[in-house]
């Protein structure tokens, strides 16, 4: 899929991954609709990366169905009035982590609440804008159009985590979000085939973003342990790297990639 020309939806645009995203398929020609909860990095973000013909904001929950159609309407708009780039890619980074044991040494169970907070942003919200986003992609028009010999309309870049394969201690619900996200690659490429639209997920271990920059100097230095080679944490360029990658090699579809440098997480820190 070519990326300069095309216009690219990615949620978690703000910070970290998404950010880093949006950064290189800017640099490489594309126009980035970012989405976040947070409404001041988000804007910040988007003004960094150039002016409304390049990147634009809209503040989302994806939890929140509503909020998602409200940015996927005014994304159509933009594209249709100002940057006359149709769709190319949709890439659902927004995520969270939120540590918690099946049962503490208390004996409290894992509060639903907790389980239910962690599924709705990491899974949930990756179908929820992926599925609104897809129609506009599908359809021929301003939004959405074919491209090269195979056709091709676009691509869902999803972000898994090395928690899917490996969850740690008090991994329960970002694993079960995790592993899910992994599990959705292959039957929703099979759904978008005949759409031109290819899924490649990303299963990154630690890299460094805000999510992981609250971490203490023990259980970074745990982490380290855990690595082969590199012996350091991801860089989000490093991710984005891989993303354009998945993005420009059509061959790639239906796939989970891990990018871990051989790490394997072990069950606790
Ligand atoms: N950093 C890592 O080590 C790592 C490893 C594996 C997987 N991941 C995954 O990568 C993705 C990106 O994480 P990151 O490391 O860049 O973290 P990050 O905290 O830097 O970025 C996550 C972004 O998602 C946004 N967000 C959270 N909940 C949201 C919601 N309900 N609606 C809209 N936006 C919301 C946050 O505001 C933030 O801008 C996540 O899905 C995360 O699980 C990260």
């Amino acid at each position: 899929m070519k990326i300069e020309g095309r216009t690219f939806v990615i949620s978690g645009g703000a910070s970290g991954l998404g950010r880093a995203v949006a950064e290189d398929l800017v640099s490489h020609g594309a126009a980035v609709a970012l989405l976040d909860r947070n409404d001041e990095e988000g804007q910040a973000a988007a003004k960094a990366l150039g002016d409304d013909k390049v990147a634009k904001f809209w503040p989302v929950d994806v939890t929140d169905t509503d909020t998602i159609k409200a940015a996927v309407d005014g994304i159509v708009a933009w594209i249709t009035e100002t940057t006359h780039k149709p769709l190319g890619g949709i890439v659902p980074a927004a995520g969270v982590g939120f540590p918690g044991l099946i049962l503490d040494r208390k004996l409290k169970p894992l509060p639903m609440d907790n389980f239910d907070f962690v599924m709705n942003v990491n899974l949930r919200g990756t179908v929820d804008l992926v599925r609104q986003v897809l129609p506009h992609m599908a359809a021929d028009g301003p939004t959405g159009a074919p491209d090269g010999p195979d056709k091709e309309r676009g691509v869902v870049i999803m972000v898994a985590s090395a928690a899917a394969f490996e969850g740690q201690m008090g991994q329960v619900a970002y694993a079960a979000s995790k592993g899910a996200v992994a599990s959705m690659t292959l039957p929703m490429a099979r759904d978008l085939s005949k759409h031109g639209v290819r899924v490649v997920t990303i299963a990154p271990s630690m890299f460094e973003t805000s999510m992981t920059s609250a971490m203490t100097d023990k259980v970074r230095q745990s982490l380290l342990k855990s690595m082969e080679f590199p012996l350091r944490a991801g860089r989000p360029d490093e991710f984005a790297v891989l993303a354009r990658h998945a993005i420009e090699n059509t061959m790639l579809n239906g796939v989970v990639i891990r990018l871990d440098g051989a790490s394997r997480m072990p069950a606790r820190l």
